[in-house]
């Protein structure tokens, strides 16, 4: 028998600020994959992720929520977990970055990095804004290309002639929170200089990575290397850089410490190693080996900065990095207004699990090509070969066993025809072990139903629907061949499919399956209860995930700021009690106005309010205070939209200020959460104070 091998794997650490979305499963389930096949093959395989908790998307966000950073990542851990059990991916630890063990293996690695001394300071010109206090990240704030010209740019790049530069640089900025003019201020800033090991990078890089990977990244090494921005300025949530005041470590530094960290997490909860001490003997050891499964977005941070940090610090790197390219849905990036932009939740209000996973195995093919997901396609696929062929062979000999041949299994000694089409099965499992190593997901598909084909010809070819009624002891045996050969092909399948292997191990009575599983021959035994394996999937299923997906696009800005709750937009609000009629006179008594809104901030100390300066045109100025926060996680976006406003309501005194007058928003009401639409006069009662 083989060693035993020794694996830890990762996937990458999904951002705490967004919910999971089909995207991120084509890297978790693949993932997922290649870690059960190892654990099947009997090697000690650890699956190893968490939360991705710091940077300021996540601090901005927690704040508009009017809630603490630590209440949006334990909030999103949940639910991340709960997304990811349901797609049936086992991690054997989901932790957190924002642990005790990252926080000291962070401040360990960067001790050990400037004791090297590969540290170096510099002071650069930033952008601050005085209102928000604090220096501007390049997605916080937009302004003229300093190039073309072009309005409404971010601080990195442009979007209409692609040039690169400073946020300073931009004419006119503006900072995207609070819509101030930002001003240039001094800043220090700690930098990881990677010249230093440009020569061990050059050779690590090839070694470690695909051709196509290493051929991009090696194009940087023909001139030196620079250094890379390791230390954000207050206020960040994240960790505090040693020796440093109101000096963090940039996300990008403890994000991939975090996998260290949420495996030493799993050591200890194994038991050994000693009180208090961060244990990282097993990433260490060389026995074990290392995988990172990542995005093609993020090569850069797997593939230079890490193992540079890791080598520096006198870390072991990993084995390799295995990059995917990214998810299309109908030959197209994923689209929030075409209802493509599918989170994971809602893929699975309408859809079963096992059919994405079905699916993804069977368009993975290990490469950083992109994939597709057709959804004419997904739906055809799963119906035609996972159901209609696959499945099939044991839904209509198990069921006819268990009809009319009491569920007893024949033996098949002497039946060389039988055995054969066994044999025949079995002879592939190496070749379909190899390409399940090389992440070749779509082969191992490929043979699987190749096999079934196999297995279905030889089921119509003995016809047993019409030898039932004449010799039962044959169609036994034909069943029992039939079921066999299911069984092999469901143990080759128990990584793709799980929860589906389960419960055809579960009809055959046996014990947990192994690799070698498929050598045995199920014979004698009467069968388990048949339990549905996997159905047909309807097109009008993926309509209403689209559907349910679909977000009008004035609403579709935020793509960053995704949240459950706005998994509402879109949908007819529920009907509530309609209150008493009012009569016309009524409604005559409003006066009804247009203005523009000039400003609209958050109300300080205040979980619910928005400020709002109306430009009411004849009337002049109206301050207004509204209670509608959670819907408008970015105020700043209200600017410049028209909304129509009770002018003739009585001023009212609030602690904050005077509010004088209403505005309108149409939406449920009571649940002032996502739906409103302050340019739309109609409906609503979401009640404005
Ligand atoms: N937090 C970082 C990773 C830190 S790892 C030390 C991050 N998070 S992410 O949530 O944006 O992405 C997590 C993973 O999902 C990444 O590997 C990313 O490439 C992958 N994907 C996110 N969107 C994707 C698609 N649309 N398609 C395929 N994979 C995608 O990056
Ligand atoms: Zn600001």
């Amino acid at each position: 028998m083989s060693k035993k091998r020794r694996i830890v794997v990762t996937s990458a650490l999904p951002y705490a600020n967004g919910d999971i979305h089909l995207g991120h499963l084509v890297e978790y389930i693949q993932t997922d994959f290649w870690v059960r096949f190892q654990k099947l093959r009997g090697n000690d395989c650890v699956y190893i992720c968490a939360d991705d908790t710091h940077g300021t998307p996540i601090m901005i966000r927690a704040r508009k929520e009017g809630i603490t950073p630590e209440e949006l990542i334990a909030r999103s851990h949940a639910l991340h977990l709960k997304d990811f059990t349901d797609f049936q991916i086992a991690f054997d630890n989901y932790y957190s970055t924002n642990s005790p063990e990252n926080k000291a293996l962070s401040e360990r690695i960067y001790r050990a990095v400037e004791q090297q001394g590969f540290v170096t300071k510099k002071t650069t010109p930033q952008l601050y804004c005085e209102h928000c206090r604090m220096f501007l990240p390049d997605r916080f704030v937009k302004g003229t290309c300093p190039k073309c010209g072009a309005t409404g740019q971010y601080g990195d790049s442009c979007d209409k002639c692609g040039a690169t530069y400073g946020a300073e640089e931009l004419g006119q900025p503006v900072c995207t929170t609070c819509g101030g003019t930002p001003v240039v201020r001094d800043s220090e800033h700690l930098y990881f200089e990677l010249e230093p090991q440009h020569d061990y990078l050059e050779k690590w890089i090839p070694a470690h990575t695909t051709s196509d990977v290493s051929n991009k990244l090696l194009e940087w090494f023909k001139e030196p290397l620079r250094g890379w921005c390791i230390s954000r300025d207050a206020p960040y949530f994240g960790f505090e850089i040693p020796g440093y005041k109101d000096k963090f470590f940039y996300v990008w530094v403890d994000a991939p410490i975090g996998y260290m960290a949420s495996l030493a997490n799993w050591q200890a909860k194994q038991g050994g190693g000693k009180a208090g001490e961060v244990d990282v003997s097993m990433w260490n050891d060389p026995d074990v080996e290392l995988y990172h499964f990542i995005g093609k977005d993020i090569i850069r941070f797997h593939c230079l900065f890490w193992p540079g940090m890791l080598h520096a610090a006198g870390f072991k790197g990993p084995n390799k990095v295995f990059v995917h390219g990214f998810l299309t849905v109908n030959g197209e990036k994923m689209s929030k207004s075409k209802g493509t932009f599918v989170n994971a939740r809602t893929y699975l209000d309408n859809l079963p699990p096992e059919a994405l996973r079905y699916y993804y195995a069977a368009k993975l093919g290990g490469t950083t090509d992109d994939m597709d997901l057709n959804l004419a396609d997904f739906v055809q696929r799963v119906n035609s070969d996972l159901v209609g062929k696959i499945t099939n062979i044991a839904s209509r000999s198990a069921q006819m066993l268990q009809k009319k041949l009491d569920g007893r299994l024949a033996s098949l000694a002497g039946h060389d025809e039988e055995l054969a089409l066994l044999a025949q099965l079995r002879a592939a499992g190496e070749t379909i072990a190899s390409l399940y190593e090389d992440r070749r997901f779509n082969q191992v598909v490929a043979q699987v139903c190749k096999l079934a084909d196999a297995a279905n010809e030889y089921f119509d070819r003995k016809e047993p629907w019409k030898t039932v009624k004449t010799d039962a002891e044959a169609t036994r045996v034909t069943l029992t061949a039939a079921l066999n050969a299911f069984r092999i092909l469901a143990i080759y399948l128990q990584p793709i499919l799980p929860v589906y292997a389960e419960k055809a191990r579960a009809l055959f009575g046996d014990a947990a399956w192994t690799w070698d599983s498929v050598a045995e021959t199920v014979e004698g035994r009467t069968l388990g209860a048949y339990a549905y394996l996997a159905s047909r999937i309807d097109a009008k299923q993926v309509e209403a995930m689209v559907a349910a997906a679909t977000v009008k696009p004035a609403d579709s800005g935020e793509v960053a700021h995704e949240s459950r709750a706005s998994k509402n937009k879109g949908k007819v609000a529920p009907s509530a009690p309609l209150k008493p009629e009012v009569a016309f006179p009524d409604l005559e008594k409003l006066d009804l106005r247009v203005g523009i809104v000039t400003s609209c901030e958050i109300v300080p100390k205040s979980s619910k309010l928005l400020k709002f300066v109306l430009d009411a045109g004849a009337l002049g100025t109206r301050t207004i205070f509204s209670g509608i926060r959670a819907a408008y996680p970015d105020p700043a976006a209200l600017v410049g939209k028209e909304v129509v406003f009770v002018a003739n309501l009585a001023p009212r005194k609030m602690s904050v200020g005077v509010s004088e007058g209403m505005i309108l928003f149409a939406g449920e009401p009571g649940a002032c959460g996502g739906v409103l639409s302050p340019t739309t006069p109609a409906g609503g009662g979401c009640t404005v104070t």
